[in-house]
């Protein structure tokens, strides 16, 4: 009884250093991890948060989404970019001048930040996924609404403050060299606080290539305090970086600091998706459906192939079982029955003789190993 008193009051008392602090330490798994997000980051807890599943039988297409129209993208200009380790992802600071319209305002681009996961597996990493189907990692390039607010700390708690464009990355054969202006440079960056000048690069080209097909909801940052904010558009199409480009983005940084003692691997940090509550998804385009078949169909063709191999496993037992009836005959001619046999005996024989097969089967493939026996 103490001891759970105990345990409760320095539970509590912990939580309380961790309400009136201002830094308040959140992680993807652990003590601040996401299911505990809500409790310290209210706004974690809201019914528009992101990421989200794409369901693409279920989005809304709107004729008036135009294509993404990148400003400035493609002027990098001849100031190095900054790359940082924030000990939740790799960030890098993108200039003012790049932003993107198509929207009803103007969004000026403020970093761009990757997700991965661990790379063990299936692929996983993404925030978003399409139709349940993860990817190994996802570029979000942030811009604020340059037109309404002063600065991003001040976009990012209202409405209409924030656009994220959200691209899915997968792995290929091929080096991505857009991707790798920043992949190259990790190494430089491994431990949390680390930062790096690198050389400023054509941002554009790690875009898709196709602008023009894209999902677009109202979400929210997928990272505590998780503010409902952001205007999401996340692209049909994937990019693809190599397997070894993949492989130093989830091994190469630490979101421990380099004085700590502990080290810990920045890996999985993506958001589970969230529930979608009442939100419509749009799509730019009309998403060629993968559902050929409609449920009844579905159904049907399961239901039917299962009878088809019932049926065809009856029958494969009833030839097996033939050729073991005559063949036992042959083998034990004594206790062969009467002319008249009744079935009761055929069925027990039958039963003694499955049984001899099974126990003496498993030993001959141990006298095969064992006859060579090569000796080094
Ligand atoms: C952002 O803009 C607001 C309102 O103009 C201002 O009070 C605040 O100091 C600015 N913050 C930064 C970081 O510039
Ligand atoms: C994007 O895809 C659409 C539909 O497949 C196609 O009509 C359009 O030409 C593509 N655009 C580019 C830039 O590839
Ligand atoms: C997002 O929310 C705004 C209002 O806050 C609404 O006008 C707009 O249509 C919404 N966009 C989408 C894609 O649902
Ligand atoms: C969804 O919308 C319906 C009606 O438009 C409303 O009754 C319901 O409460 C909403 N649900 C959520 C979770 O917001």
């Amino acid at each position: 009884m103490d001891l759970v008193w105990i345990t409760v009051s320095i539970s509590l008392f912990l939580k309380c250093v961790d309400c009136s602090g201002t830094a308040k330490e959140w992680t993807y798994a652990g003590a601040v991890g996401q299911p505990e997000w809500a409790e310290f980051f209210p706004e974690c807890g809201g019914s528009s948060q992101s990421p989200i599943n794409v369901d693409t039988s279920q989005t809304l297409h709107d004729p008036t989404l135009i294509p993404v129209q990148p400003l400035g993208y493609n002027q990098p200009g001849n100031r190095p970019f900054t790359l940082s380790n924030n000990g939740h992802s790799v960030q890098m600071t993108l200039p003012h001048w790049m932003g993107f319209a198509g929207l009803p305002w103007y969004y000026g681009a403020v970093q761009l930040h990757l997700h991965w996961g661990n790379g063990v597996g299936v692929a996983t990493g993404s925030e978003h996924t399409i139709n349940g189907q993860s990817t190994s990692a996802e570029l979000h390039i942030v811009h604020y609404n340059t037109e309404v607010y002063a600065n991003i700390s001040e976009a990012k708690t209202q409405e209409n403050g924030l656009a994220v464009l959200g691209i899915l990355i997968e792995a290929g054969e091929e080096i991505n060299q857009a991707y790798g202006s920043i992949l190259n440079y990790l190494g430089r960056i491994r431990y949390a606080g680390q930062k790096v000048a690198i050389p400023a690069f054509d941002i554009q080209s790690l875009l898709p290539d196709n602008l023009s097909q894209y999902f677009r909801y109202n979400g929210s940052l997928t990272t505590p305090p998780c503010h409902q904010s952001v205007l999401w558009t996340i692209f049909n199409e994937r990019v693809k970086i190599s397997h070894s480009q993949l492989m130093k983005l989830e091994t190469l940084l630490y979101s421990s600091k380099a004085e700590e003692a502990e080290l810990i691997v920045l890996q999985d940090n993506y958001r589970a998706t969230q529930p979608l509550n009442n939100r419509t998804v749009l799509s730019s385009f009309i998403s060629v459906s993968v559902q050929i078949y409609t449920a009844g169909e579905i159904a049907a063709i399961v239901i039917g192939s299962l009878c088809g191999c019932i049926g065809l496993a009856v029958i494969i037992y009833f030839i097996v079982k033939t050729i073991r009836l005559t063949s036992s005959w042959d083998v034990l001619p004594s206790i062969r029955p009467a002319p008249e046999p009744r079935t009761q005996d055929v069925a027990k024989e039958h039963k003694q003789d499955m049984a001899l097969n099974m126990t003496s089967n498993p030993g001959k493939p141990e006298e095969d190993q064992d006859a060579p026996e090569p000796k080094t």
